[in-house]
């Protein structure tokens, strides 16, 4: 029998990273993709009433409520796409009862990658950030800058994305990492995360390749 895919969480302070090393691990093992911080900003953009809700939550920078979260990224966790090729999942979960929901359900990760990054660079991170519209890429103004003109100008930034705000997330972030850690405490691999992004992506993506060795030999030796 085949193993089943990959299934990794990926945790950290705002602007540590996560986005940015998940883009890469997705191409490189190509799992899907699930950000709830991605989730909540399209649902803003079709103009949910759900969005509506959660963009006053996101613009205090504290957690939306579970009646709007759980839900959402559980159903996209079921999906078949994710299913069948393994997920990963990021910004997601974020406090004891999201992890509680995902137990109940009897989803596990495999693997929990957390990025530590000293929260004084977390700032300046957050300020340079710069999104393309047309690519999803994520760029910094001085780590990653844009390639080219045409891309500069079409630049944009989250609405969350200033100094008070980081500020507050960064605060809710310390509230609930404690639920995390304790849920997850036999899966966590912590990573420091203030190096250039291809290192910390050489370290990230030798953790996978080696938990997905493990379960290849575990279904082989079964
Ligand atoms: P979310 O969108 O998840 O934001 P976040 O956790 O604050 O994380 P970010 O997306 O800001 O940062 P990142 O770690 O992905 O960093 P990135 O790779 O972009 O959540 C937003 C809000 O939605 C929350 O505040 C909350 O209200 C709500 N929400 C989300 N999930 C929720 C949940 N589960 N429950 C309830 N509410 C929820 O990098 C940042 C910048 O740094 C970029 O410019 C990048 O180019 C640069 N950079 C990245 N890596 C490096 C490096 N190694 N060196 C130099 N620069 C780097």
């Amino acid at each position: 029998a085949l193993a089943d895919p990959l299934k990794v969480m990926i945790a950290g302070a705002p602007a540590s990273g996560k986005g940015t090393q998940c883009e890469l691990i997705k191409t490189k093992f190509g799992l899907v993709h699930i950000s709830a911080g991605d989730l909540l900003r399209a649902e803003i953009a079709a103009g949910s009433e759900n969005g509506k809700q959660a963009k006053e939550f996101m613009e205090k920078g504290q957690l939306v409520p579970d009646e709007i979260v759980v839900n959402m990224v559980k159903e996209r966790l079921l999906q078949p796409d994710a299913q069948e090729n393994g997920w990963l999942l990021d910004g997601y979960p974020r406090s004891y009862s999201q992890a509680m929901a995902l137990e109940n359900l009897e989803i596990r990760p495999d693997i929990v990658i957390l990025l530590e990054v000293p929260d004084e660079l977390l700032v300046e991170r957050v300020v340079g950030r710069r999104l393309d519209p047309v690519t999803g890429k994520i760029y910094h103004l001085k780590y990653s800058p844009p390639e080219n003109e045409e891309i500069a100008s079409r630049l944009t930034q989250r609405f969350d994305d200033t100094e008070e705000k980081v500020k507050l997330r960064l605060e809710t972030y310390y509230q609930n990492l404690q639920s995390l850690l304790s849920t997850y405490e036999d899966l966590i691999v912590k990573v420091k995360g203030d190096a250039k992004v291809d290192d910390v992506f050489s370290e990230v993506s030798n953790l996978l390749s080696s938990s997905l060795e493990k379960k290849t030999q575990s279904v082989a030796s079964a």
